[in-house]
């Protein structure tokens, strides 16, 4: 194993706390910040983070020299330390170690004067999110730092393994992928206007004529007005297509990768599902197959269930939360009425009226996380239905050239990264499940 895998730099011989394990017995540094801090006049108990973990370090005066234990003793919270000590077994702490200390550096020690400002009491959600950029320190936003890390490790790995090729699509985009109401417009130079990206698909499609089985991954940009607790106005999405494709194929690749998100999570995340007092039982029961539900039956289920939702109507998040209640799994609700899907979804043969699109709708009221479908190889009917949706030709006649050079039926979809990320935290908004979260009300910091 080299130096930087087991943890060391080599530069300072310093060792991150997620490898303290592998220094039993031994002197080492470890550098961080202040967690917290119980103390009495003889010993004091600082916890260390460092990003890796969290370590609680013992401090006994009658084992230090004066000075030390006194600047330890007058540690603030978040001051930056590194410690330097013998690595102890010790069952009862978490991560099984601790830290005897024997010296210490402080390098900024934060004055009492202007404290850091979230101490381990509650506090509000906008005080909150107007410190996000130390909100992120803490031990819950550490968990899902890490299991979004892990989702995200899952997905490319997922693709990577199948043949998939990751190929960027761009995030100015002349053209409407997903509606019109939903763009965010941007100067471009010389009166040129220009939009943020909705969705990679459409670029998409072009790749995957040209590599067969290609993914993009990137932030997507929604106008949603909607002040829910499942939109973000910026959001991360994962998109793979693929040529020589139809429904059935988006089915399975979506169910797989589902299930294998979730099998890594649960496989390399428990410490962190166990900080965010996840119920793991309800992520280790979605296994495939997922039920198979058409939009018929589903609105059939949901007036059931005594929804308003008619024929026709797009679910709301009451809808897809009644319609997943039974289910310890995610369910897959496809041919829904073209009328409110995008222009560009293959039409049913049999009922035309139909679209041959998916939605993967997740348990526990985690709603849709993933949409997409097979789409219109056949010049003419994208010609027509570009009419229809009043979208202008000339921004999309690189898209036409598609149907027109060696076109096939392909197929694709689109992950919602926060949506997914927020179902296996069991978080109650996707705020917390991206870094610096966008919103109708909320662009800063
Ligand atoms: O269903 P959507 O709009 O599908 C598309 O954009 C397709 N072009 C994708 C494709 O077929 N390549 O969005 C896909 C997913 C949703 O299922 C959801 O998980 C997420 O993106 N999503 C959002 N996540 C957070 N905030 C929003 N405002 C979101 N809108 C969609
Ligand atoms: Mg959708």
């Amino acid at each position: 194993m080299s130096d930087i895998a087991s943890g060391i730099e080599p530069v300072k011989g310093r060792v991150s706390i997620a490898h303290i394990g592998e220094h039993k017995g031994k002197t080492v540094s470890v550098s961080g910040w202040l967690y917290n801090l119980r103390r009495s006049g003889k010993i004091a108990f600082p916890i260390l983070r460092d990003g890796t973990g969290f370590l609680q370090c013992v401090a006994v005066k009658a084992e230090l020299p004066e000075e030390v234990f006194e600047s330890i003793r007058e540690l603030t919270q978040e001051s930056s330390v590194t410690f330097t000590g013998n690595v102890r077994a010790e069952a009862r702490a978490q991560g099984g170690y601790e830290l005897d200390v024997k010296s210490v550096t402080v390098h900024q020690r934060v004055p009492e004067a202007d404290p850091y400002p979230i101490t381990p009491k509650e506090h509000g959600i906008d005080f909150l999110l107007d410190r996000r950029h130390l909100w992120l320190r803490s031990k819950r936003q550490f968990a899902i730092a890490r299991i979004r890390h892990e989702v995200i490790k899952a997905v490319r790995d997922y693709f990577d393994n199948q043949d998939f090729v990751l190929m960027d699509t761009p995030v100015f985009t002349p053209a409407a992928c997903e509606g019109t109401t939903t763009l965010f417009e941007v100067d471009y130079f010389e009166d040129e206007k220009m939009y943020l990206t909705q969705s990679g698909q459409l670029y998409n499609e072009a790749n995957a004529m040209a590599l067969g089985k290609v993914y993009c991954f990137g932030p997507t940009f929604r106008a949603e007005k909607s002040k829910t607790r499942r939109h973000l106005t910026e959001f991360w999405m994962v998109e793979p297509e693929m040529a020589y494709a139809t429904l059935e194929d988006v089915k399975v690749l979506a169910e797989g990768l589902v299930c294998s998100i979730i099998e890594r999570v649960l496989d390399k995340r428990r410490e962190e599902l166990k900080i965010l007092e996840r119920d793991v039982s309800k992520l280790e029961s979605v296994k495939a197959p997922f039920p198979r539900m058409s939009y018929d039956d589903a609105v059939k289920v949901l007036q059931g269930k005594g929804s308003e939702i008619q024929w026709g109507g797009d679910f709301g998040n009451t809808d897809e939360t009644l319609l997943t209640e039974a289910s310890d799994r995610p369910i897959m609700v496809d041919k829904y009425p073209t009328e409110i899907k995008a222009f560009y979804f293959q039409p049913d043969e049999e009922r035309p009226e139909l679209a041959l699109g998916v939605d993967v709708i997740a348990p526990e009221g985690y709603g849709e996380i993933i949409g997409g479908g097979q789409r219109i190889h056949d010049l003419d009917l994208i010609l027509k239905r570009l009419e229809e949706h009043k979208l202008p030709r000339e921004a999309f006649d690189w898209y036409l050239d598609l149907r027109k050079f060696g076109s096939v039926p392909h197929a694709g979809f689109g992950m919602g990264i926060e949506r997914t990320v927020s179902w296996m935290c069991g978080l109650d908004h996707l705020r917390e499940a991206i870094p610096y979260p966008r919103m109708l009300y909320r662009t800063r910091p």
